[in-house]
């Protein structure tokens, strides 16, 4: 019942009297509760709403047609932090041409793939392994997605962009995950300690993406920190205010385009209705280009199958945290002052942390450069300091088997 109802049916005269009063009494009633609530303003822009209503998108990420050399890849997208859209990059990859459900089926259906259930990310809801003919076979009707990390009798299809050819990266693949559904899936709000390139194969994919410097206002409230709870499709933003102003990326990926996600860059992702098919590699984050790698070995080809490279130990990408981290203490360079940082960081006792300082500061000055990180011999750190390290994997794990794209 609202005014315009009222006054209508009241110069009407067909209301009874009794009933007229009744709608007045329930108006008054209505105004008083609303001006004494505290939301008797406007709700804040995107209330309630998905992520991204909240205020305009920024200008585009940079976008390319030609996947830069890796030398350049490294010096303007890894080693700065910035994302890259690269368009069509992923269209002559076997995943693009061939991996139709009857290439799948007929070629891979009796390899064991990774399912959730939901295809709107729940980080505690199931997982279970299902034969991949079976998963073609339902897709199209359940709530279900694959995500697995791409099986080593597929490893020689799913090929790495000339980008990451030479200069460290192959020495620093984490993982490859295979991403299929029918479209509509929702991941949560999160971010990987790794970097990563996304190419989708099939369907679009929309990122909601906003800049790791906002980490205040895109709080990961989630105990172990690396995701949010919001929820996507309808905002609180009364519960997470820090998300009211965020400026943000809105960065849409047809069909064999790649994207390079810097790490701790937060993302929410989306893909669109249809069949929905992504490759991703994550990589641990290069802080050092190797040059002469590059020269070595010349002239690349577009892409090299993923099966030639093996992925990299879980202590090398220890490593690589830790000079992340020294990297961004000032003059990239841990004292022994840092050391409740860095036991915080790593979630260690500060025993510990001082066992690892003492192993990783070789010339015994008392400080680590990143020389001493990448010199370090890891062996060492898992016999003297064991707690970190699984601490370190224990957490690694929980994280990445379930970040979603
Ligand atoms: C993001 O951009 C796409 C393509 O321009 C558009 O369809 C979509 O509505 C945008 N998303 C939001 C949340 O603004
Ligand atoms: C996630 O799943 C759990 C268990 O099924 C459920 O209790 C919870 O409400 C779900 N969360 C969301 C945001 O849907």
């Amino acid at each position: 019942m609202n005014i315009r109802e009222w006054t209508m049916r009241s110069s009407t005269g067909a209301i009874p009297g009794v009933f007229l009063s009744f709608n007045v009494v329930v108006f008054v009633v209505y105004l008083l509760a609303f001006s004494s609530t505290e939301h008797a303003e406007l709700p804040p822009a995107g209330h309630l709403k998905p992520l991204g209503w909240h205020r305009v998108a920024e200008p585009g990420v940079d976008t390319v047609d030609v996947v830069p050399e890796p030398g350049v890849f490294f010096e303007d997208y890894v080693r700065k932090g910035r994302p890259l859209l690269m368009k069509g990059a992923a269209r002559n990859m076997k995943t693009f041409r061939l991996w139709n459900d009857e290439y799948l089926r007929t070629q891979f259906g009796d390899l064991e793939v990774e399912v959730e259930e939901g295809k709107k990310e729940n980080r505690s809801r199931g997982l279970w392994t299902m034969r991949l003919d079976e998963f073609v076979e339902e897709y199209q009707q359940g709530d279900i997605y694959m995500v697995a990390s791409v099986p080593t009798e597929m490893a020689d299809e799913v090929e790495l962009l000339r980008c990451l050819l030479c200069g460290g990266f192959t020495e620093r693949l984490q993982d490859a995950v295979i991403w299929f559904s029918s479209g509509n899936t929702k991941s949560v709000l999160h971010f990987d300690a790794v970097d990563n390139i996304n190419c989708v194969m099939d369907g679009q994919k929309e990122f909601f993406l906003v800049d790791k410097n906002e980490k205040n206002s895109v709080f990961m409230d989630h105990p172990d920190g690396s995701f949010s709870s919001v929820d996507v499709d309808h905002v609180d933003m009364y519960e997470y205010p820090g998300l009211g102003q965020v400026p943000w990326y809105n960065v849409t990926m047809q069909p064999g385009d790649c994207f390079f996600i810097p790490y701790r860059w937060f993302h929410q992702v989306r893909s669109a209705a249809g069949r929905s098919l992504a490759i991703n590699i994550w990589f641990v984050h290069l802080l050092r280009f190797n040059y002469n790698d590059c020269m070595a070995k010349g002239q690349l080809p577009e892409f090299e199958p993923l099966g030639q490279f093996q992925l990299t130990s879980d202590l090398e990408q220890l490593r690589g945290e830790i000079a992340n981290f020294i990297d961004e203490l000032e003059e990239s360079v841990l004292k022994i002052q840092d050391l409740p940082k860095l036991a915080d960081e790593f979630e260690i006792m500060d025993q510990e942390s001082l066992k690892m300082f003492t192993i990783l500061d070789r010339d015994k000055n008392n400080q680590v450069d990143l020389d001493e990180v990448y010199s370090c011999n890891m062996k060492d750190i898992e016999t003297q300091a064991p707690g970190l390290v699984r601490m370190y994997n224990s957490g690694e794990n929980s994280e990445n088997d379930h970040d979603e794209l």
